[in-house]
Order: structure tokens, then sequence, then C-alpha cells
């Protein structure tokens, strides 16, 4: 049987970086656990705009629609802040997420034990904690119409429109209830029903959808009070459900929980394609990190367990998933830590590249 095919988008800022450890630790499953891909390496983001004046070639939309799944790094970056805003770098990822349907973004945000005292929160706050974020990916405030920038009496005027149908609330509702059910069968879905017509029909329809899955406890939480309560007590949660432009706040805000933005990875996941697999894209969380680029100071460890989201959900691999976030906690346990996770205590942070050998070094001792 074929290979199944990756298609690896570095990107800008330390989405090179972290990605070339990611691609060591692809190496090491095709060599010792027979599990190999057939890889190709494309362009997005800033990198895309220098090399086609476009954030997203064509050629490269067609690559990612015939993929088995897509990794991506990061983009964006201060040299592209000025460009017209149809070819910033953002666009390039935000095309691939709509055009490929990618409609469920999952987030998860899980605290290791060794990193408890490194979250801005206290231990008993944050050790343990394993919750998923469930995000609607490819519609709401980020793609409604109207959208842009217009003249009105004599001024500007900057419109974006928060818009969702039933339809598209069901399918994401759906996902967020199938996953609870593999977790502990909670789930909480955050809107603002209290002032917006779209969180009331979004209350409405995930309620409904809820019927299906008696199983599942539901509850539902207005995002701001949301907001608070993943800072207070983050652990009351198992999966939260929300929209595309809360989701992307309360995810970020879930980032420092685990003690580093960089430790976060997610999936986006549409409908089954002809292949049996779900269109998937998998990327960290964090950015292109500028301030840090191209010193060997990211930490790789979000993309690399993005990877191991992809052995999970595209590839029916979670034993060999399991494989690579045991060995990812391993080395935190041990004291392996890059420049973001310098605790209270402080330390000597190890480079990119440094962690990238270590979680190889755990991979070999877990055969
Ligand atoms: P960012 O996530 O790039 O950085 C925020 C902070 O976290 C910085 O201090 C950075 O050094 C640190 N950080 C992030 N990832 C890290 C890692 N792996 N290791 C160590 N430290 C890490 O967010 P920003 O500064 O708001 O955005 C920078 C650029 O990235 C912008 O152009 C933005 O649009 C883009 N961006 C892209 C994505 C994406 O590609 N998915 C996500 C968020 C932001
Ligand atoms: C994210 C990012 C993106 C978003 C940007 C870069 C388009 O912040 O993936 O969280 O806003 O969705
Ligand atoms: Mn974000």
């Amino acid at each position: 049987m074929a290979n199944p095919s990756l298609l690896i988008l570095p990107g800008d800022g330390i989405g090179p970086e972290v990605m070339a450890e990611v691609e060591r630790v692809i190496a090491w499953f095709g060599d010792k656990r027979d599990l190999s891909f057939d890889v190709e390496t494309d362009l997005v983001g800033g990198a895309a705009y220098d090399a086609h004046g476009t954030p997203l070639h064509d050629d490269t939309m067609a690559k990612a629609h015939a993929a088995d799944a897509v990794l991506l790094g990061a983009v964006g970056g201060p040299a592209y802040d000025d460009l017209d805003f149809s070819v910033k770098p953002e666009r390039g990822l935000l095309r691939l997420r709509k055009e490929m349907d990618l409609f469920s973004n999952l987030r998860p945000a899980q605290c290791f034990d060794a990193l408890a005292d490194f979250s801005s929160l206290k231990r008993d706050i944050v050790s343990g904690l394993d919750i998923m974020i469930v995000r609607e990916l490819t519609s709401g405030s980020y793609f409604g119409e109207p959208r842009g920038i217009f003249e009105e009496d004599g001024q500007r005027v900057g419109i974006n429109t928060q818009r969702y149908t039933e339809a598209e609330i069901d399918r994401v509702a759906r996902s967020a209830f199938e996953l609870a059910m593999r977790r502990n069968k909670r789930v909480c879905s955050m809107e603002k029903a209290n002032v917006m017509e779209s969180g009331i029909l979004w209350r409405e329809v995930v309620t409904k959808v809820h019927a299906e899955y008696p199983e599942v406890g539901l509850s539902h939480m207005y995002a701001d009070n949301g907001a608070m309560q993943l800072v207070r007590a983050p652990k009351q949660f198992d999966v939260i459900l929300t929209d595309n432009l809360f989701g992307d706040i309360l995810s970020d805000c879930a980032a420092m929980l685990t003690g580093s933005l960089g430790m976060l990875p997610s999936a986006s996941l549409g409908a089954i394609g002809e292949n049996g697999r779900p269109k998937a894209l998998y990327e960290p969380v964090h950015g292109s990190a500028p301030d840090i680029t191209g010193q060997s100071k990211a930490n790789p460890i979000a993309c690399i367990l993005s990877f191991a989201m992809a052995l999970r959900y595209s590839f029916d691999q979670g034993a060999e998933a399991a494989r690579l976030e045991a060995a990812v906690e391993k080395v935190l346990a041990d004291g392996a830590r890059t420049g973001d996770l310098m605790g209270p205590d402080g330390g000597t942070p190890i480079s990119t590249i440094q962690m990238g050998d270590v979680i190889l070094a755990a991979l070999d001792a877990s055969l």
C-alpha cells in the first residue's frame, strides 16, 4: 500500500525552525516504526508572498486538498505588516482553513506535571489540567459578510459580521459531543446569548444536538464569564465548545495554563474525504514569534505534539501518538527546557535543536 502523504508548510519566523524538528521526528517513525510518509514541502504566508506575490499559491492549495494531512508551522511577521490586507500572510492560512472546510478546530490544553509551577497560576489550579477547546473555524466574524472598510457620512467605518447558520453550528457541536464521548463526557458551550442573536441561535442548536448525546452533560456559559472561569478554576471543564473569535481568544488564554504558548498543538478537521480520512491541518497554536526568530530559542513541542495529533486523528495511530506524547512528557520531567519554559528558579535554556535531540533520544528509549 502507498505511504500516506503529508504536505508540510513551514511558513515564516520560527515556523521553519520548529518544523525542522518535526521532520526529524517524522523520519524517526519511518526508520524505527515502519511508519513512513510521502512528505512534500511547500511555501505559505510571507514566504509564499516573497516567492509568488500571494500568501498561498493555487498549486499549494491543490496539494493541500490532495494530501492526506497538512502540517503547518506559523505565518506572519513584521516584514509583512504593511502589505495590503488581501495578501497578508494570515490570509494564506485562512484560505487553507476555509477552502478545506476545516470547521472543527481542536485545541487541547494539558498541563504536564513537570510544568505545573511554570504557569502564571498556582500549581494546584493547573496541575493535572486536561481540557479540549473545540473552536468553530470556518465561519463567524472571521468570514461573515458584509465586511470591509466603507465610507459613511464622511468617515470610514470598519465592518465585520458575526454570522452562523444552523448547519454550521450543528456540525461543530456534533464534533464536540463526539469528542466528549471519548473523554469525560462534559461539554460547556460558550457564547454571548445575552447580547447576540447569533449566540441565541448557537445555544438553541447546541441544545438540540445534545438530545442525541444523552450521556454527555451539557452546560452553557457566557464567553466573558468563561474567560474568567478558565483562569479561576480551569479544571471544571472537559470540552469547551465555542465560536471562531471567542475560541481564538480563549485558546490563547488556556495556553498560559499549560506554562507556555510553545506547548499547545492543534488539529483542524473537516468532513471525511474520499480517502476515508477527515480533511485535516495540524499546526501549533502559537505564531511566528518574530522576537525570537533565527536564534534557535523556539520551543518545538507545540509543533511536535501537532504531529502526534496527526498520528491520532488522520492516521489511526493512537498508540504511536501516545508514544510521542510520552517522550515529550519524559524530557520535561527530566528537566529539558527551552527559553519559554524558564520557571520560577531560572535555569539554563536549551536550543530548539537540542530539544529535538532529547525527544528523539526519549523515542529511542521507548523501543
Ligand atoms: P506569537 O504566538 O508569534 O508570539 C507571542 C509570544 O509567545 C512571543 O513572545 C513569542 O516569542 C512567544 N512564543 C510563541 N511561540 C513560541 C515558541 N514555540 N517557543 C517560545 N516562545 C514562543 O504571537 P504574536 O507575537 O501576536 O504574532 C506574531 C505573528 O504571528 C503575527 O504576524 C501573527 O499574525 C502571527 N500569528 C500566526 C499564527 C499562526 O500561524 N497560526 C498564530 C498566531 C499569530
Ligand atoms: C490562530 C491565529 C490565527 C487566527 C491568525 C494567524 C489568522 O491567531 O490560529 O490562533 O486568528 O485564527
Ligand atoms: Mn490565535
